[in-house]
């Protein structure tokens, strides 16, 4: 009854939505001051935007539709959004540094979103982050369930023990990411193999994995390391993410428009080494690949031609790459074990020569795109002298990452952060601190309080 007084809404909605957008703006609360008082009870999906970025315009539409899906399922998350420039201090309470950034804040915690910006992207992670951290798996047929849902999951099998606390730990930091469950020995099906109890498995890619402590170090690590499939279709945002891994990532770069053979059987190439290599690689190894050079071009400051096979390290930024068409599976097999015994040269890293052919390309590109969106300023830039304009320009260049989000090149600039720690918190953890419960209890991200001493 319920669902169908929904559905109605929706089709209704979705007439009207031609008509009045303003309706359907009606699922996503403006929030303004009083937010941070009446938040309390309630679980909030909020963008925080700023009247004047393009990102965030984008994002408006999106974020519109997010509310009427949450409305339209009944979720309890709320969907709000806030003009973080009118606003500034709460905004900046909430550890907010750039637009559109968008949080789940629930009670004392606030998670960021960093995803790609698509309707069921945000949903999905609104619901996996609103939910429980660690949910349980009661019988074989709802581990089926979730086995065919989710492509990637994780599950901590056994009772009470400190690997539990830590799973708990690792979990309320990676809930972003991914899932968490708990089960039984008895509801894991039966071609899973325990040595040990307890134990944390990773289920992906049609098999499993079970974390060594001794082999794997610290269960975060490992659950990062994990928690992406074997082969994925790469992006920037996705290189980025994959540059917590510490792995080497082998991309097909490749034009998916193109039907000629050479750019089909090179993925189906590294898809096959991803799939039938994957107990020799998959420790060390993230397979892929990449529709267009434009990235990766940005990524190695060089030109590489389509289709061809790079090999990134994530560690060092360094890269491999061959001179030479790859001939089939045990080729590409070839190539990577001379990468691993050093017969293959790296190019590329974060020597001070790189950062400094960083810095130039960077003011390059931007120099190109502010010609490309507005000729005449270009031209006026290119009226003052070089050096000037070199300097205005990585000033331009960084003044807009700040506030952009995912910048497409943002893994490789990751190393050449001033501070070793991580770019950005993925979760900013409040601790809950009794008896002031009137008090809201927000306070400024660590990574904010650190990026201030230097
Ligand atoms: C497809 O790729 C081949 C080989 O790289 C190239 O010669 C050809 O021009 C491409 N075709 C199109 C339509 O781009
Ligand atoms: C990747 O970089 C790490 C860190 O510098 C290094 O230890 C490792 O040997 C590199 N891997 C390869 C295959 O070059």
């Amino acid at each position: 009854m319920a669902a169908r007084r929904r559905g109605a809404a929706l089709r209704f909605c979705a007439t009207v939505f031609l008509l009045d957008m303003a309706f359907c703006k009606g699922y996503v609360e403006d929030l303004d001051e009083s937010f941070k008082e009446n938040r309390k009870d309630d679980i909030w999906l909020v963008d925080f935007y700023a009247p004047w970025c393009g990102h965030c315009k984008k994002l408006e539409p999106i974020w519109n539709e997010v509310g009427l899906e949450m409305k339209s399922i009944g979720s309890p998350v709320k969907v709000g959004k806030m003009d973080a420039t009118s606003y500034s201090s709460i905004a900046s309470e909430f550890g907010v540094r750039g637009y559109p950034t968008i949080k789940l804040l629930k009670g004392d915690l606030a998670y960021n979103y960093r995803g790609p910006r698509t309707k069921d992207d945000i949903i999905e992670f609104a619901h996996r982050v609103s939910g429980a951290l660690i949910r349980p798996l009661p019988s074989q047929q709802m581990f089926e369930h979730v086995r065919k849902r989710h492509r990637v999951f994780f599950v901590y099998i056994g009772g009470e023990s400190p690997l539990k606390e830590k799973y708990i730990d690792a979990a309320s930091e990676l809930i972003v990411y991914t899932y968490f469950f708990s089960a039984s020995e008895e509801v894991v099906p039966e071609y899973v193999t325990l040595k040990e109890m307890p134990a944390v498995l990773v289920f992906k890619d049609e098999t499993y994995f079970v974390y060594d402590e001794y082999e794997d170090g610290d269960l975060s690590s490992w659950i990062n390391r994990e928690r992406f499939q074997n082969y994925l279709t790469m992006d920037g945002f996705l290189l980025y993410e994959l540059g917590d891994t510490g792995k080497l990532v082998a991309i097909a770069v490749i034009d998916e428009k193109n039907t000629s053979v050479e750019h089909t059987r090179l993925k189906s190439i590294i898809q096959e080494v991803a799939r039938d290599y994957r107990d020799q690689f998959h420790r060390d190894f993230q397979f892929g690949h990449m529709d267009g050079n434009d990235y990766i071009n940005t990524l190695l400051m060089d030109e590489v031609k389509v289709p061809t096979v790079v090999v990134l390290n994530t560690s060092n930024q360094q890269y491999f790459l061959l001179d030479r068409q790859i001939k089939n599976a045990e080729d590409m097999v070839q190539f990577i074990h001379n990468i691993l015994d050093g017969t293959v040269d790296a190019q590329g890293g974060d020597s001070i020569l790189q950062r400094l052919k960083r810095i130039v390309f960077d003011a390059k590109s931007t120099i190109v795109s502010i010609f490309k969106s507005s000729p005449l300023t270009g031209c006026f830039l290119f009226g003052l002298p070089l050096g000037v304009i070199s300097i205005m320009c990585y000033g331009i260049y960084t003044a807009d990452t700040d506030g952009g989000y995912i910048e497409e090149r943002y893994d490789v600039s990751k190393s050449e952060a001033e501070s070793p720690e991580p770019v950005e918190e993925s979760k900013e953890k409040q601790e809950p601190r009794s008896g002031d419960s009137l008090v809201p209890a927000v306070q400024e991200p660590k990574d904010v309080l650190e990026k201030k001493k230097d």
